[in-house]
């Protein structure tokens, strides 16, 4: 069985749900706390055991490239001044892994965008981490996929149960029970219209696919809203009982839209050694005005 060693982070989306911030402002570099997501995400395939990561970028998306260089005149300021504490984390974000930037050059969907990845990739299985996917927990979610993987040597999706509201949003898998956490996934849709879900159960940020994805992508039609969608390539996967999923632990924010941006501020904050403390306290005071 192939070790699972590189990781794609597509995130040339144009983050509309967040706009106007996304106008001038990749949303994966939105902060949480005082970390950019990508950064949470690129550390979650780190502690998983990647070497590799490609991202995905897009025009505007600069940002994301500035944040994992070395900043030579911020760290030559950090060090005359004794901050070396600083100085070392901010020198250890350029050390992180080898990252790689690939352009999707024009926002065709997903699934598109990871078709992109096709020359880094190679005839290797591969992580996906979605770039607007911040998942928390002890056990990286992208490390529980890979282990799956290879248990299984099929295709991987991290998924979760959503509400009856949310799962329009999002995909429905048909899902049978294997053992623990694990299910045999037989089937799945993109953003179903009502009544057509198979369940509540949806793909969240994360999955380790097969090299064969990328023949699959090539003959992937537009589907919901005229974009290439990766479930619908992933559904082809499925349907030759070639899929597995995982009910994952941990707790996934989506930076994505407004609400999700929100939630992973006030949750990280409260758990910040430096302001946490305070930041409980002004919480605690809020609440009771509301
Ligand atoms: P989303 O559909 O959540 O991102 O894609 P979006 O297109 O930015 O969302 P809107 O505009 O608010 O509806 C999931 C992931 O796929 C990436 C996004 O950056 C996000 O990480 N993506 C999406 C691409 O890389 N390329 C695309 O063409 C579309």
């Amino acid at each position: 069985m192939q070790k699972v060693k590189k990781a794609v982070i597509p995130a040339a989306g144009l983050g509309t749900r967040v706009l106007p911030v996304t106008k001038s402002m990749p949303k994966e570099m939105l902060p949480i706390v005082d970390k950019p997501a990508i950064q949470y995400i690129v550390e979650e395939a780190v502690a998983a055991g990647i070497e590799d990561i490609l991202i995905i970028t897009n025009r505007g998306k600069g940002l994301l490239e500035d944040h994992f260089d070395r900043a030579p005149e911020l760290e030559q300021h950090l060090l005359k001044g004794g901050k070396q504490e600083a100085y070392n984390d901010i020198v250890n974000i350029s050390k992180l892994a080898n990252i790689f930037y690939l352009r999707q050059k024009e926002t065709k969907g997903l699934g598109h965008a990871i078709g992109c990845a096709r020359s880094f990739v190679g005839n290797e299985p591969f992580a996906v981490l979605y770039g607007d996917d911040v998942i928390f927990g002890e056990d990286p979610v992208c490390g529980q996929l890979i282990r799956a993987y290879e248990k299984f040597g099929l295709g991987v999706v991290g998924v979760k149960e959503v509400s009856p509201e949310a799962i329009v949003k999002y995909s429905s898998l048909k899902l049978e029970p294997l053992q623990d956490n694990y299910f045999r996934c037989t089937d799945m849709i993109e953003k179903p219209q009502p009544g057509e879900e198979f369940s509540l159960y949806s793909i969240l940020g994360r999955c380790v696919l097969p090299p064969e994805i990328f023949d699959i992508l090539g003959r992937t039609s537009p589907g919901a809203g005229g974009e290439i969608q990766l479930t619908d390539a992933m559904r082809t996967l499925a349907l030759r009982d070639s899929m597995i999923a995982v009910d994952f632990v941990g707790t996934r924010y989506d930076m994505g839209n407004k609400l999700g941006i929100l939630q992973a501020s006030v949750e990280t904050a409260l758990k910040h050694p430096e302001i946490g403390q305070e930041f409980r306290a002004y919480l605690k005071k809020l609440a009771k005005t509301l």
